[in-house]
């Protein structure tokens, strides 16, 4: 494939996370707290959202350098009029091997057959806790522990692979840490606990909030031994544990204690149209003026192809250089809910 592109530290273009609209309807503190997303803050109005005509043509394009992995991500994407119909078009494009969806699992007991049946094998649901008043404080007084798992359940029976992201935060959740592992061995879904991240600027990020990979670790193998397995493929980001009494797994996504950049073979594209090479880029590339300008196939792949190919990022390896840091930067990062993690 000619077109195929490598950055500068020789890493391929293979995956897309599609942010399909800013808008949630949580609050998680960590993401957007809600005294900065309050009622008067404005979101991308619908003219600025890539239409899926524009977001299928550059998917089309994206898949032609190389990506062979989509997710859908928001904010909330099921707040997203007709996603199923995306996924559908999405499903249909020669090459793409995978897609997937990151979802607060809301909204999904109402569209799950939908998306299943438009081609969605399988589905991503955060949930921080099993305790009703301990998610709705982390949730910013909206989620429902019910309302998730009734979503969990539904996509489960319609055939879709559930996994589940469970944000950990000291003082917070972990607590929650031992009763989730259970649950979810026993519901025989993958849970994966992530480290507490500086993604945004506004989430007052400290280190000694987060609770490292071996910790988590620790905390489960005492109770349930753990035994290490290998990646599914090069670039995956969570490490993978097995429960060793069952075939069963978790994973921990150790974006700050153990940093993965030197396999990140992922480009997002915001909602507003923007492409970010990094999770805590500073910095985006507008598509959506592309998309709506006259160039065409060729000169956008070849526009995509150049910064990709100029692309250095190592945010999280080069964060451990500087550990002792709250989340102070002088630029300012794209926000979690544009760029959907
Ligand atoms: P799978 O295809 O199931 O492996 O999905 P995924 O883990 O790539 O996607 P998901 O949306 O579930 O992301 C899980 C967590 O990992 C989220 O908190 C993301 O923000 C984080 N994450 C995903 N990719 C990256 C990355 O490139 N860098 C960092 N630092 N975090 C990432
Ligand atoms: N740190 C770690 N994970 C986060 N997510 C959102 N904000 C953060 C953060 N600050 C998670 C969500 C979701 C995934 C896409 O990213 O809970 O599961
Ligand atoms: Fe919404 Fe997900 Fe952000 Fe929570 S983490 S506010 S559910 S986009
Ligand atoms: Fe990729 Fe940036 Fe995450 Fe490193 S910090 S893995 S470069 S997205």
């Amino acid at each position: 494939m000619k077109n195929v592109a490598l950055d500068k530290h020789q890493r391929p273009l293979r995956d897309l996370r599609i942010s399909v609209t800013d808008r949630c309807n949580f609050r998680c503190r960590y993401c957007m707290p809600e005294e900065i997303f309050g009622p008067d803050y404005s979101f991308l109005p619908e003219d600025k959202i890539l239409s899926f005509d524009e977001i299928e043509r550059l998917s089309r394009i994206f898949v032609s350098l190389g990506v062979r992995k989509l997710r859908i991500t928001g904010g909330e994407p099921l707040l997203r009029k007709d996603l199923p119909e995306l996924i559908k078009r999405l499903n249909q494009i020669d090459g793409v091997e995978d897609i997937g969806l990151t979802t607060n699992g809301s909204l999904l007991k109402k569209f799950a057959k939908d998306l299943y049946d438009a081609g969605l094998k399988r589905v991503t649901v955060s949930l921080d806790s099993l305790d009703e008043e301990r998610f709705s404080n982390m949730s910013g007084n909206r989620g429902k522990v019910k309302a998730v798992l009734e979503g969990i359940q539904a996509a489960t029976e319609v055939g879709m692979k559930v996994k589940i992201n469970m944000v950990v935060q000291k003082g917070k959740n972990e607590k929650d840490i031992l009763p989730m592992a259970l649950y979810f061995k026993e519901k025989k879904h993958i849970l994966r606990f992530i480290e507490y991240m500086d993604v945004g600027n506004y989430n007052g990020w400290k280190l000694d909030e987060v609770i490292s990979k071996q910790a988590i670790i620790d905390l489960i193998n005492e109770i349930m031994p753990l035994e290490h397995q290998e990646a599914n493929y090069i670039g995956e980001v969570a490490n993978r544990y097995r429960y060793k009494d069952s075939d069963d797994e978790i994973g921990i996504i150790s974006s700050v204690t153990d940093s993965f950049c030197s396999s990140c073979t992922r480009a997002r594209i915001s909602a507003e149209g923007k492409l970010y090479t990094c999770l805590f880029a500073t910095k985006g590339y507008d598509l959506r003026e592309l998309v709506r300008s006259n160039q065409n196939d060729n000169e956008i792949t070849a526009f995509i192809h150049s910064i990709w190919s100029n692309r250095t990022d190592r945010y999280s390896d080069e964060r451990l250089n500087h550990t002792n840091q709250s989340n102070q930067t002088t630029s300012h990062k794209i926000e979690m809910s544009h760029i959907g993690g």
